[in-house]
């Protein structure tokens, strides 16, 4: 089966460009599931029922999310009632919605997991712990996790405990793809981001003046998204895994650039 996985869609402007782009993707790749980080979707960041519901309307078919699913409260309800929009697995158990969702393809079934790390992120529960207990209940072969943390030590070790045990991590939050796609010695597919689908001449999805600003002088700054104008890409991956193992057999990062239609 072949999974197409997007970064962290940054903004109205990065939904748009999913929207426009991912047709060409689905003709030119035949994915059976498309993925998408939607933690940054909303204007203003997080993740909000209109947000979600254009990348769903879009194409995609499960949204992952991480350190801001819960930014939104307007979020909460829509998180309960819509299992393929999910949040981190390891928040604490009384978080709205669910941090795993099967995606029931009677072909291919795939179990996609959002989990979040720990080093230079706000404190969340054990991301070992959690997942070893889910995947002791689950038995669907093809899994796929998004991993969604800040430092590549860490996206690396937790690939490497779950080689074998997972069809592929693959790690969102930074926003900038990694040159390290590869798959390890057990079978799971691996890279430490994906990187991300908004603005291309910007710092992490928002215009560069205002980042500068703030960490030239330590003084909060307002964000903002690039123009219409300005040129965007996405930043994906796509990931083959044998159905019958669960094993990964191929993983082709992607970037496409160009300008909102
Ligand atoms: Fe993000
Ligand atoms: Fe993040």
């Amino acid at each position: 089966m072949r999974i197409l996985m997007i970064g962290d869609v940054v903004g109205p402007g990065g939904c748009q460009f999913l929207r426009q782009t991912l047709p060409a993707l689905k003709t030119e790749y035949a994915p059976d599931v498309v993925v998408a980080n939607g933690e940054n979707s909303a204007s203003g960041n997080g993740l909000l029922p209109v947000s979600a519901d254009f990348l769903l309307d879009s194409g995609v078919d499960v949204i992952t999310t991480g350190n801001h699913a819960l930014k939104r409260i307007q979020s909460y309800e829509y998180y309960d009632r819509t299992p393929r929009v999910l949040r981190p697995l390891n928040l604490h158990r009384s978080a709205p919605g669910q941090g795993f969702y099967i995606h029931d393809d009677p072909r291919h079934p795939l179990a996609v997991i959002s989990l979040q790390g720990r080093a230079f992120m706000d404190p969340i529960d054990n991301p070992y712990d959690t997942v070893d207990a889910l995947l002791d209940s689950l038995d669907t072969r093809c899994v796929l996790i998004d991993f969604h943390a800040e430092a590549t030590a860490e996206k690396q070790a937790l690939a490497y405990y779950l080689d074998g045990r997972v069809s592929a991590v693959i790690g969102t939050h930074t926003h900038v793809q990694t040159a390290d796609a590869r798959i390890l010695p057990q079978g799971t597919a691996f890279m430490c981001d994906v990187g991300m689908c908004g603005g291309y001449d910007t710092v992490i999805g928002v215009d560069p003046q205002n980042p500068i600003a703030k960490l030239r002088t330590g003084l909060p700054a307002r964000f903002e998204y690039p123009s219409d104008q300005a040129e965007y890409a996405l930043w994906a991956v796509v990931i083959d895994i044998d159905p019958q193992t669960g094993k990964a057999v191929g993983i082709s990062p992607l970037c496409r650039r160009g300008r909102l239609a």
